[in-house]
């Protein structure tokens, strides 16, 4: 994290009493909020706050400069709907505080003037308090150096020199690395904070660098804010990490990191982002589980911070011990939006997160079968050798897929002119035995005037483009390419339209897609992926956006298939990268797993946590994505992935050949009955997943969620339920 920034300069508020200030006079009372002010007593500078009562026992709080430079970005397209408000009303307003109560429900907000604090009661119970440590942070919008130089030249010929320096500083990035807790004072060299190991910290990839103002970009923006849960010492959620079910304390260790980033055979228990990220955490106590949604699609770090709490028993003489859980969020940009959610019990909360984000698409009923995956099924005789060797092993599958090679030098919507000749024919092969096909789709388009998808995109100006204003261009597996730019809507739909039978030669109805190297993935640059530069459909930055970027790609996709079939199918499309609210266009897999045991140990954390998170049509690679997995490992990881929401075998191109078949008859046998077992659940699963999609029950759940007042349950990741 001492790479990371505005981490480094967030890190320099210290927990304890909170630099803002309530302006309890300023609070105005509206039909579906409560606005006020709250002002930095160091800088002066004032914050919007608004209050949202939400039906459902859920509150939003939105913070955002009150006449920002520029707007500031706010996440688009993840709520489903404008939620639903309810009127608040004022309880109470004298002595510093401000009580505010929602009519039709039992809850009650206490807000603390000097210093600005929020406590969230429900039914007399004071269940969540935000910035009680103090760690309310905003870096405002500032204007670009050289407006600020006009003001200062007046002042002393030395200043000025002073300036120039700064200025250079700025335009050459060199600030990012050490830019100031405030935003950057003109006139003053800034300093490297100090490092807490007192090591000074490693130069940081170069895209944080990109920091300073620009017209495009108003200086350093970040945004922070605390909350604590009282009673809670049992947080979960904020995928994706390859992590244990129960998040850690990260006192000691880096913060939770929310950032989709392509890793290949990514690190086992490490907080580090990869391929998602789902802003939504959940705390959980015998009596109450409670959410924190942060809609922001930024860069975003998420600290943990258990601990027992001493209070005294009111009218005896007598203490308690309780826990309590701190958490604090802190993203690059964007605004102050987050919605509490009250619960009490666990399928409140997965109802109250769905409520605002949508439920799991109801799944086409073959997709719930077994998937077989390689990369690659090299040709249309392969295919065709794969297929049968289910039927001579008496193996049932649904699903055969390609991978990148089936494409014409990776122009995706193609397909390779020598090795598959003809599609139809082989999906009609398919189609006889009921079976489908996938196929991949990326997001990154090869750069090449002859490739029409290319240079209709160039044309229309589809792409996202670099600071200077072309496309941007990256290396991804064609080589050089651009990026379509998902955010546009107008992209989107066009997009969608590639999809139709008549554009996309070769595809049948039984053709679905697989979406990959969507964070997205761009090969030799920082992190493997976007320069946060970037710049997108309305102007915003690659910043503002990067976790959204797979969420838009599987949503166009999804569409495309819709409307291929004039709105009368279900479609399947699988994401690499998602976010909030992917579960309303398809599944999701963890990507690059290893082929060792304790990948196959961590999945079931990992799917649980995404599970909660919204998520229920989620699996892992079977056997193990990179390399070569001993059979008993193949065949352990059919047994617990026959019980996995999404189920499919993949293996790396460099991996050996591992068809269910290939191990020995016994080892086929054991495969064989457990894919067999998930053909029996079927109907069982088809009517969990219609839960899902209906009522926002978790396919995959957590032990905890089924008994929700056994302590014993609260930590356990290697049990888990599929419905009750
Ligand atoms: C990376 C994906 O994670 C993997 O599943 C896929 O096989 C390769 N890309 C090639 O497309």
């Amino acid at each position: 994290c001492n790479h990371i920034a505005f981490y480094r300069r967030q890190k320099l508020l210290h927990p304890g009493k909170s630099l803002y200030q309530a302006l309890l006079d300023s609070v105005t009372l509206c039909n579906d909020s409560v606005k006020l002010q709250i002002i930095n007593e160091k800088n002066k500078v004032p914050l919007l706050v608004e209050i949202y009562a939400i039906e459902g026992n859920i509150f939003r709080l939105k913070i955002n400069e009150v006449s920002p430079l520029k707007s500031r970005y706010e996440v688009p397209d993840v709520l489903i709907k404008e939620p639903t408000t309810q009127r608040l009303s004022i309880a109470q307003k004298e002595a510093g505080i401000l009580v505010l109560t929602c009519a039709s429900e039992d809850r009650k907000l206490h807000i603390t003037a000097n210093p600005f604090q929020i406590e969230l009661e429900s039914k007399g119970e004071t269940v969540l308090s935000v910035n009680t440590n103090g760690l309310l942070y905003f870096e405002h919008l500032q204007p670009p150096p050289q407006n600020r130089c006009e003001i200062s030249i007046s002042h002393s010929a030395v200043f000025v020199m002073l300036l120039k320096i700064n200025q250079q500083e700025f335009r050459s990035g060199a600030l990012g690395a050490s830019a100031p807790q405030e935003a950057p004072v003109v006139g003053l060299k800034p300093r490297d904070p100090p490092d807490p190991a007192g090591q000074k910290p490693r130069a940081p990839p170069p895209h944080h660098r990109a920091e300073a103002p620009s017209p495009s970009r108003p200086g350093p923006s970040s945004i922070g804010l605390d909350f604590s849960l009282h009673g809670c010492e049992h947080v979960y959620g904020i995928p994706e990490h390859a992590e244990t079910l129960l998040l850690k304390n990260t006192s000691d260790d880096d913060a939770y990191r929310l950032f989709n980033l392509d890793v290949y055979g990514h690190k086992i228990h490490d907080k580090m982002g990869i391929y998602g990220s789902v802003p939504f955490l959940l705390a959980h106590k015998p009596n109450r589980t409670s959410g924190i949604f942060w809609l922001n699609s930024s860069e975003t770090l998420v600290e943990i911070n258990t601990k027992a709490i001493v209070k005294l028993i009111f009218g005896r003489e007598r203490q308690r011990v309780v826990p309590q859980t701190d958490v604090r969020w802190m993203s690059e940009s964007g605004i102050i939006d987050v919605f509490l959610l009250m619960g009490p019990n666990p399928f409140d909360i997965f109802k109250q997160y769905a409520q605002l984000t949508g439920t799991q698409a109801l799944p086409p009923l073959f997709s719930l079968g077994y998937h077989q995956c390689r990369w690659n099924y090299e040709d249309e005789q392969d295919v065709k050798t794969v297929d049968a060797g289910f039927d001579e092993h008496d193996i049932p599958y649904d699903v055969i897929w390609l991978d990148i090679e089936h494409t014409e030098g990776k122009r995706y919507f193609t397909w390779d002119k020598k090795k598959f000749q003809h599609p139809k024919r082989m999906q009609e092969l398919l189609t006889r035995k009921k079976r489908k096909l996938v196929v991949i789709i990326d997001p990154h388009i090869k750069v090449d005037p002859m490739y029409t998808l290319y240079s209709q995109a160039k044309k229309k100006g589809y792409f996202v483009k670099n600071r200077t204003g072309q496309d941007f261009e990256g290396i991804c597996w064609p080589g050089s390419s651009s990026y379509l730019d998902f955010t546009n809507p107008d992209v989107r739909e066009w997009y969608a339209d590639q999809f139709a039978f008549k554009s996309y030669k070769g595809s049948t109805d039984i053709l679905f897609v697989w979406n990959d190297m969507n964070e997205p993935s761009v090969f030799k640059a920082a992190e493997l992926t976007m320069q946060r530069d970037a710049v997108h459909h309305g102007n915003w930055e690659h910043r503002e956006v990067h976790n959204l970027y797979g969420f838009y790609q599987q949503m166009a996709t999804a569409e495309g298939l819709i409307k291929r079939s004039g709105g009368q199918k279900r479609p399947f499309v699988l994401t690499r990268s998602f976010f909030a609210g992917s579960q309303k266009y398809g599944a999701v897999w963890t990507g690059d797993n290893v082929a060792e045991w304790s990948y196959l140990k961590i999945s079931i954390p990992m799917l649980l946590t995404i599970s909660i998170a919204g998520i229920s049509f989620c699996g892992a690679d079977v056997g193990g994505f990179i390399g070569d997995p001993e059979p008993e490992l193949l065949v352990r990881w059919y047994q617990a992935g026959a019980y996995q929401p999404f189920f499919r075998g993949h293996a790396n191109i460099e991996s050996k050949r591992r068809e269910p078949w290939l191990f020995g008859d016994e080892n086929t046998r054991i495969i064989r009955e457990a894919i067999r077992e998930r053909y029996t659940l079927l109907p069982y699963l088809y009517s969990l997943f219609y839960r899902a999609h209906t009522t926002a029950e978790p396919v995959m759940r957590p032990l905890w969620v089924e008994f929700p007042k056994e302590q014993e349950t609260f930590g356990v990741e290697d049990e888990y339920m599929l419905g009750k």
